[in-house]
């Protein structure tokens, strides 16, 4: 099975093409035979944060010219395709719409099902993408621009919420906090880049919820510590090492409760998806612990980390082997700019 994947939930565009191998000798093997990306980082940078209007006009601009290079690329013609999966919910609505109507508009035309997917599905089961995937059940920490949750993964479309961020994600913690110190957007790599140059332990930053004996998260507080500190007169030297206490702050904080989450379940895999899973110095916090109780720690590759058309194409084909009555005849479609993964759940 052929499946065409597609993202445009924020400011990414991400057009991919899946095989799956549906274990029969004439078919090729499973894989990701290509996927391409374009990221409107330039096009948000001198406004500091994403222009929805943009977004969505810019992607309405690059749907079509990924499309061909995806098909060129994996040396398929659009009549093999046999789905096409897309991102409905959550994100921008404007922008959701635009891969929506893309995703409608080419089934209808090629008489092909589609397959609405949940953007944060498609981050929990990337790192199943990988050459050393994991298996279920297992714990999956999800923490991005707009969510940070804790999940029990027993399956695909098998969710169940442990804890989750009762204010500000963990990515946009980091985003607001490399506001205040004066960085552009997107936030996270840069304060990441910044505290690589700084040195630990000269600010004392709070850990919200550490000690709340349940698996929920908050890091308003964190965020205002630090504009505290700025407040107060910072030096342009001493950005680097606030960085990098703000950096520890929230690692030690999405480190315990993840510890906390394995120890709950008694699972020993953890999965961590989502933007702020690239930070390196979460990587390291959570691998070491993760070592210490003789657990292992599943990443996407680093490049499918941040929005991608590769994993909404990879969760199309688990979701239309798994639940096949949920392909779609094209047509009228809707998008869920609020969609709790909750509510997608078998
Ligand atoms: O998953 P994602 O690409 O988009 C959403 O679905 O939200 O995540 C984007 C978030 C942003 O807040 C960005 O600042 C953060 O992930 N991020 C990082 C890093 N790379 C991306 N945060 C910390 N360190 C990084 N290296
Ligand atoms: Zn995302």
């Amino acid at each position: 099975m052929l499946i065409l994947g597609i993202e445009s939930s924020c400011d990414e565009t991400g057009v991919a093409l899946y095989q799956l191998d549906a274990k029969s000798v004439d078919q090729p093997a499973s894989g990701l035979l290509a996927h391409a990306l374009h990221s409107q980082i330039d096009l948000h940078a001198e406004y500091g944060g994403v222009v929805p209007e943009l977004a969505s006009r810019d992607h309405i601009r690059r749907l079509v010219p990924l499309y061909r290079q995806v098909l060129k690329q994996a040396g398929k013609q659009a009549e093999q395709i046999d789905a096409i999966a897309y991102t409905a919910g959550p994100g921008l609505a404007g922008a959701l719409l635009t891969g929506a109507a893309f995703a409608n508009a080419l089934a209808q035309g090629l008489n092909k099902p589609t397959l609405p997917i949940h953007h944060l599905e498609g981050h929990l089961l990337s790192p199943l993408l990988s050459d050393t995937p994991p298996s279920f059940p297992f714990v999956a920490l999800l923490v991005s621009g707009g969510h940070t949750q804790l999940m029990r993964v027993e399956g695909v479309g098998q969710y169940e919420l442990l804890g989750e961020t009762l204010d500000d994600a963990a990515g946009e913690a980091f985003d607001k906090t490399a506001k205040l110190l004066g960085l552009g957007y997107p936030g996270g790599p840069q304060l990441a880049a910044l505290a690589k140059q700084g040195t630990a332990g000269r600010f004392t930053l709070p850990r919200p919820m550490l000690h709340s004996g349940d698996l929920d998260f908050s890091f308003a507080g964190l965020k205002t510590a630090v504009l505290t500190h700025v407040n107060r007169g910072i030096q342009d030297n001493d950005k680097a090492d606030l960085a990098v206490d703000f950096e520890m702050a929230v690692a030690d904080v999405l480190c315990t409760k993840a510890m906390s989450a394995l120890r709950q379940t008694g699972l020993k895999q953890l999965v961590v998806a989502g933007g702020v899973g690239a930070n390196q110095r979460l990587r390291e916090t959570l691998n070491a612990q993760a070592q210490r109780r003789k657990s292992q720690v599943f990443y996407p590759e680093l490049a499918l980390c941040t929005d991608n058309g590769a994993m909404i194409a990879f969760a199309g084909a688990l979701r239309a082997h798994s639940h096949p009555e949920q392909l779609q005849a094209s047509g009228s479609f809707g998008v869920k700019p609020r969609w709790p993964l909750m509510e997608h759940s078998a």
